[in-house]
C-alpha cells in the first residue's frame, strides 16, 4: 500500500495488538515474546494502544524509555512497530483532577472514571493533554526507523454504554453543536424551515434553545436528529484531526485510526479524507449459524467498503485468531478458518493481517480473548500453528500481492446520511435495519463473484458501469444529477422503493419523484406485507416471495418485468426498467427475497455487460475476488463451505502459489482459499 510503502516495503504486514506495557516486570516473556513472533513469521506489532498511564504516569512526567526499548528490541529483529496514541483509555490522573474530560451521556450524567471511549471530544482540557502526550511520542519516536504509521487513539466512538448517540451532552459540546449548526445555516430562520418546527410547537427563537437531543430529551424532531448525529461524527473527527496534527508535528510517518465498517455513528467516508490510509477491525461470528455464507458476505461487505472509502488497499487492523469474549457464544474458528478468513481480507484489498492481540493478558476483562499466545502451552497449540502456517504463506504472497488492486466495475450506495434518515423514519416497517436488506443486496453479487464497491453520494460514479442504490431514501444535494448523468453515459442504476422521499433536510420531496424522467415511473404508496397476507411478484414464469415492502407504482414510460401477484395492487408493476440516454434504470417496486434480489441482480448485471472475471460456476458458499496490477490479474476462490466443494473452471489458469495447471472441475477443500493467476495482455 502506497502510503506505508515507503517505510515497510515489500511485506504484507502480520502482526497486532501487544501489550509489552502489561509485562515490564516478566523480561522473560518480553524475551520470549520475539522468539514466537519470529516463529509465527510476526513481522509488525501495534503498541500503546492503551498504554497512557505507563506512557505519562503522572500530568506532564512522560516515562518513553520503556516504550523506546521495545520498539528497539522488535527493529532489531525484523519487526515493526505500528504507534497508537493511547487516548482510547484515560489515566486516573487526568479524570480526578479534570473530571469535565469525562462525557456526560444523554440524561446529563457526567460519567465517572472507568472502561475506555468515555472522554468528551470537545474538552479543551482533554485536548491539551492528547497533545502533550501525542507530541512527546512523536517526538521520540516519530522517525524511528522501526515505526511505520501511526495508529490514532482506538475506535473512536466505541462508546459500549452509549444510549441513542454516542455523542456527549456537556456544556461546551451543546455549544460546539450550536456553533456546527450556525455554519450550516445560518439563521435561526433557515434552521426552523430545515426542521419543520412548526410541528409540535418546535420553533426556536434563540439558538440556546438548541440543546444536543438524546434519550433524556428531545427525539422526535427528525432534523435535529440528523443534524446531531452529522455534528457527532464531525466533531470526533475534528479531535481525531488534532491528535493526527499532534504526531505530525515532529514525524512524517502515514497516519490512520482502526475503523468499524459499517459502524452506524461515524461517517467514514469523511473520515478517511483526513487520514493517510485506512484500516478496519473485523470479528465476523464464524460458526454462529450451521452456514458460515451469510457471515462471510457479511464480512466481505466490511472489507469492500475499507477499501472504497479510499478506493486503495487498506490495513485489517484487528482480527481474532480464535474466539472473541464479548457474545453470548463465543465460538472458536475451526481449522482451516483463520487461513480462509485472513486470506478473505487480503482477497478484498487489505494488505495486512493483524490481530487483537498477540498475548493474552492475565488479567481483567478480556483476558479470555483469543490471543497468538494465550496462558497455557506457549507456542504449541492449535492456534499458533495456525497462525504460523498464514505467516509463511502471506511471506510468500508479499511479491506477488503487494501492488495489487480490486477494480470493481459495480458499486452499491452505502451513505452515511442516507442509512441515519431511513432508519430514522417513523413509518413503514421500524426498526427498518438499513444494513440486513443491504446485506441481501451486497450478498447477491458475492454469489456472483462480483467484486463490489461500496459509495456514497460524493463519490466519482465514473469508474463503474453499474450502481445498485437499494433504500436511497434521502437525495442529498447533487445525486439527482450525478445519476442522469451517469445512465446518460450508459451506466445502469438499480433502485428500490423507499427511494427518493426526502432531502438532506429530511424534508419530503414534493409534487413528483425527483427521478421520475430517469425511473419512467410514478410511485403512489407503499404497503407493508406481514407473512399472514404475503404477497408475491410474477416475473415471466417465475413467482418470488414479497419480504417486507410493496411500492405501488404507476409507469411513465418504463417497460414492466415484473407485476404483484396480489392484493388490491395485483397486476400492477413490481419491477420496472426504462432507456435513459445510453443507459437504463430498474425499479423494484417490491422487496423480494434473497431469491428475487439475485435474479434482479443477474437481469443488472446483463444490462451492464458485467460477470464474474474469472470463467467459474460457483456454488453456494464460494466466491471469487479478484486483485490485479503490475501485469497479472490474482483471482482468490474462497470456500466457505465446511466440506469438500466442486467448482468447474471453464477457461484454464494457473495455480499463483504452485504453478499448477487448474481446469475443469476442481475439488475445493473445506475452506480453501486457491489463489489463481492469469497474465494480462
Ligand atoms: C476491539 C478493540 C480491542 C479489543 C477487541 C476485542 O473492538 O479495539 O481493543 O477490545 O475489540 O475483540
Amino acid at each position: 500500500m502506497q502510503a506505508i510503502e515507503k517505510f515497510a516495503p515489500g511485506v504484507i504486514l502480520h502482526g497486532g495488538d501487544y501489550n509489552p506495557d502489561q509485562w515490564l516486570d516478566r523480561p522473560d516473556i518480553l524475551h520470549e515474546d520475539i522468539r514466537f513472533m519470529k516463529e509465527a513469521h510476526i513481522n509488525e506489532a501495534t503498541l500503546g494502544v492503551f498504554a497512557w498511564s505507563m506512557e505519562e504516569p503522572e500530568e506532564g512526567r512522560y516515562d518513553l524509555d520503556w516504550l523506546e526499548e521495545v520498539v528497539n528490541r522488535l527493529y532489531e529483529h525484523g519487526i515493526r512497530t505500528i504507534l497508537a496514541t493511547p487516548t482510547g483509555a484515560m489515566p486516573h490522573w487526568l479524570t480526578e483532577k479534570y473530571p469535565e474530560v469525562l462525557k456526560v451521556d444523554e440524561h446529563g450524567t457526567r460519567r465517572m472514571h472507568g472502561q475506555r471511549h468515555n472522554f468528551c471530544p470537545t474538552s479543551p482540557v482533554l485536548r491539551k493533554k492528547m497533545q502533550g502526550i501525542n507530541e512527546a511520542l512523536s517526538e521520540r519516536l516519530g522517525k524511528h526507523p522501526g515505526v511505520i504509521a501511526w495508529h490514532l487513539s482506538n475506535e473512536y466512538g466505541g462508546d459500549a454504554d452509549a444510549e441513542t448517540f454516542i455523542g456527549c451532552h456537556c456544556p461546551a459540546c451543546e455549544d460546539a453543536f450550536r456553533t456546527f449548526l450556525k455554519d450550516r445555516y445560518g439563521t435561526l430562520e433557515d434552521l426552523n424551515r430545515a426542521w419543520w418546527t412548526g410541528f409540535w410547537s418546535n420553533r426556536f427563537t434563540s439558538w440556546d434553545q438548541i440543546h444536543c437531543p438524546g434519550a433524556g430529551s428531545e427525539h422526535t424532531m427528525h432534523g435535529i436528529k440528523l443534524d446531531y448525529r452529522r455534528f457527532v461524527s464531525a466533531q470526533m473527527l475534528d479531535f481525531a484531526k488534532a491528535e493526527r496534527d499532534a504526531v505530525r508535528r515532529y514525524s512524517d510517518r502515514p497516519v490512520c485510526t482502526n475503523m468499524m465498517g459499517t459502524f452506524d455513528p461515524l461517517d467514514y467516508f469523511k473520515w478517511a479524507r483526513e487520514l493517510d490510509f485506512v484500516s478496519v477491525d473485523c470479528y465476523p461470528m464464524w460458526h454462529s449459524q450451521e452456514d458460515d455464507t451469510g457471515i462471510a458476505q457479511g464480512a466481505s461487505l466490511y472489507y469492500a467498503l475499507t477499501r472504497s472509502l479510499k478506493r486503495m488497499p487498506f490495513l485489517l487492523m484487528e482480527s481474532v485468531v480464535s474466539s472473541v469474549n464479548w457474545t453470548p457464544i463465543n465460538i472458536i474458528k475451526r481449522p482451516g478458518m483463520h487461513m480462509l478468513s485472513s486470506m478473505q481480507a487480503v482477497a478484498s484489498g487489505a494488505d495486512s493481517v493483524q490481530y487483537f492481540q498477540f498475548r493474552a493478558s492475565r488479567g481483567s476483562s478480556e483476558k479470555f480473548h483469543g490471543a497468538v499466545i494465550g496462558h497455557l502451552n506457549g507456542n504449541d497449540t492449535r492456534v499458533f500453528r495456525e497462525v504460523k502456517a498464514l505467516g509463511e504463506r502471506l511471506e510468500k504472497l508479499s511479491g506477488l500481492v503487494l501492488g495489487t488492486v480490486n477494480r470493481p466495475q459495480a458499486a452499491i450506495l452505502y451513505d452515511w446520511e442516507n442509512i441515519w434518515a431511513v432508519n430514522d423514519a417513523q413509518a413503514l416497517v421500524m426498526p427498518f435495519d438499513f444494513n440486513r436488506r443491504f446485506l441481501d443486496y451486497y450478498g447477491a453479487l458475492w454469489d456472483r463473484g462480483i467484486d463490489t464497491d461500496l459509495i456514497d453520494m460524493d463519490s466519482d460514479l465514473a469508474p463503474y458501469r453499474l450502481v445498485l442504490a437499494p433504500f436511497n431514501y434521502m437525495y442529498r444535494k447533487g445525486w439527482t444529477e450525478k445519476v442522469r448523468r451517469f445512465v446518460e453515459r450508459g451506466g445502469v442504476f438499480v433502485t428500490t422503493c423507499w427511494s427518493g422521499i426526502v432531502d438532506d433536510s429530511d424534508l419530503c420531496f414534493e409534487k413528483e419523484h425527483p427521478l421520475q424522467d430517469l425511473l419512467g415511473i410514478r410511485p403512489e404508496e407503499v404497503d407493508v406485507s406481514p407473512g399472514y397476507m404475503e404477497n408475491t411478484i410474477s416475473w415471466g414464469e417465475d413467482s418470488f416471495p414479497v419480504r417486507d415492502l410493496c411500492g405501488v407504482i404507476h409507469t411513465v414510460g418504463a417497460d414492466v418485468l415484473a407485476v404483484y401477484g396480489k392484493n388490491y395492487y395485483k397486476g400492477m408493476p413490481a419491477l420496472t426498467v426504462h432507456a435513459y440516454g445510453r443507459g437504463k434504470a430498474l425499479y423494484a417496486a417490491a422487496e423480494g427475497k434473497q431469491d428475487f434480489v439475485g435474479r434482479l441482480v443477474d437481469e443488472a448485471l446483463c444490462e451492464a455487460g458485467l460477470r464474474c472475471p474469472i470463467e467459474v460456476e460457483l456454488v453456494h458458499g464460494v466466491t471469487v475476488s479478484c486483485r490485479e496490477g503490475d501485469g497479472r490479474r490474482l483471482f482468490f476462490v474462497q470456500n466457505f463451505n465446511n466440506r469438500p466443494t466442486e467448482v468447474v473452471f471453464r477457461k484454464p489458469c494457473r495455480n499463483a502459489e504452485s504453478g499448477e495447471k487448474v481446469e475443469g472441475p476442481v475439488l475445493l477443500d473445506p475452506y480453501e482459499c486457491r489463489i489463481l493467476e492469469e497474465r494480462m495482455a
